[in-house]
C-alpha cells in the first residue's frame, strides 16, 4: 500500500529532504554556539588570566564574583569556563567525518563531553542550590531538573558505549547533547522571543513571567521532543512524517538563527 501512495522517489527525496533540515539546523547552531564559546573565553578566559575576578561582573549576573567567597567565586570560574569545553566536545562529538576519520578522537572527546557535563551539572546544583544564585523559583527549577536530566542522559550514553550497543549510545548521546544545550537553547530563546516580538513580551526581570516559564523548561523540553520527532521520522517507512518534521526542523532553524543573531547582537557583543 505504502509503496503505492509513496513511491520510492519520493521517500529519496523526503529523506533528503530530512537530512538537509538537520544538517541546516546543525550549521545554524554549530555557528551560535561557536559564538558562545568564543564570548567565554574573550569574555570570562581574559579577566580571569588576568586575575581580575571582579570583572566577571562588567556584564549582568545573578552573583558571579562575590568579595570574600572564595569557593563560590572558585566553582563559578570553573563552571563558567568548562562551558566552553563542554560546549566544543559536544560539537565535535555531532560532525560525522570526525567520528569516521579519527573514532580515537571521537572516543576521548566523548569522555571528555560525558565527564564535564556530568561537572557543569554538579557544579551547576552547587551554585543554585549551595551558593543561592537564583533569579526565581522556577528558573530554579527548571535549570536543576535540566541538569538532573544531564546526568541521566549522560550515563545512559556512556553505559551503552561501554556495551558497545552503539544504536543506543547515539540516541542518548544525541539527547545529553540537547540537555547540556539547553543553557544555550534559554540564551537563544530569550533573544529569539525578544527579536520576534519586538519586545520582551510576558517576560520579567526574575524570568518568571508566562513566556519566561515556556522558555525555561522549553529550552530543553522543546529541542528534545524535536529530538524524538526526527528519530521517528528517520525511521518512519513513509514520506509524510520526514517532510512533516524536515518542515518543523526548517522552522526550527529559523528561530535558532534568529536568536544566534539576538545573543551575538545584544547580549555577548555589547561586553567584549
Ligand atoms: C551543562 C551545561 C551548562 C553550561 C554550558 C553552562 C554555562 C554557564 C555559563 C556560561 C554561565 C555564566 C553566566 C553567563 O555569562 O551567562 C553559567 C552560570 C551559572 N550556571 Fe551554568 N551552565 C550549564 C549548566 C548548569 C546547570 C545544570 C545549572 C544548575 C543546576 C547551572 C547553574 C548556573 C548558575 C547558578 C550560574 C551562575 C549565574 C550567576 O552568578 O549569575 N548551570 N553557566
Amino acid at each position: 500500500m505504502s509503496s503505492i501512495s509513496s513511491p520510492p522517489p519520493v521517500k529519496r527525496v523526503a529523506a533528503g529532504a530530512l537530512r538537509w533540515a538537520g544538517i541546516l539546523w546543525f550549521i545554524v547552531a554549530a555557528i551560535g554556539q561557536a559564538a558562545f564559546i568564543s564570548f567565554i573565553l574573550a569574555f570570562y578566559g581574559t579577566r580571569t588570566a588576568s586575575g581580575d575576578y571582579a570583572g566577571w561582573n562588567d556584564k549582568p549576573l545573578i552573583d558571579g564574583y562575590i568579595a570574600g567567597d572564595a569557593t563560590g567565586n572558585f566553582i563559578f570560574a570553573a563552571h563558567v569556563l568548562l562551558a566552553s569545553v563542554v560546549t566544543f566536545a559536544g560539537l565535535m562529538q555531532l560532525v560525522p567525518w570526525i567520528r569516521r576519520a579519527f573514532p580515537m578522537l571521537h572516543r576521548w572527546s566523548g569522555r571528555t563531553f560525558l565527564v564535564v557535563a556530568g561537572f557543569m551539572a554538579l557544579s551547576g546544583f552547587w551554585l543554585t542550590l549551595v551558593r543561592g544564585t537564583s533569579l526565581s523559583n522556577v528558573s530554579s527549577a527548571a535549570i536543576v531538573i535540566d541538569g538532573l536530566l544531564i546526568l541521566v542522559f549522560g550515563a545512559l550514553a556512556w553505559r551503552n558505549a561501554i556495551r558497545r550497543r552503539f544504536d543506543q549510545h547515539r540516541v542518548w548521546a544525541m539527547r545529553t547533547f540537547m540537555a547540556v544545550s539547553g543553557v544555550w537553547f534559554l540564551r537563544v530563546g530569550i533573544m529569539g522571543w525578544v527579536l520576534v516580538n519586538q519586545g520582551p513580551v510576558g517576560m520579567s526581570d526574575s524570568l518568571s513571567g508566562p513566556a519566561d516559564i515556556v522558555i525555561v523548561f522549553g529550552s530543553y523540553l522543546i529541542p528534545l521532543v524535536l529530538l524524538e520527532l526526527y528519530f521517528r521520522a528517520g525511521r518512519s517507512a513513509h514520506a509524510a512524517p520526514k517532510f512533516l518534521t524536515a518542515a518543523i526542523v526548517l522552522v526550527a532553524a529559523a528561530f535558532t538563527a534568529i536568536g544566534v543573531f539576538g545573543t551575538i547582537a545584544l547580549m555577548w557583543g555589547p561586553y567584549l
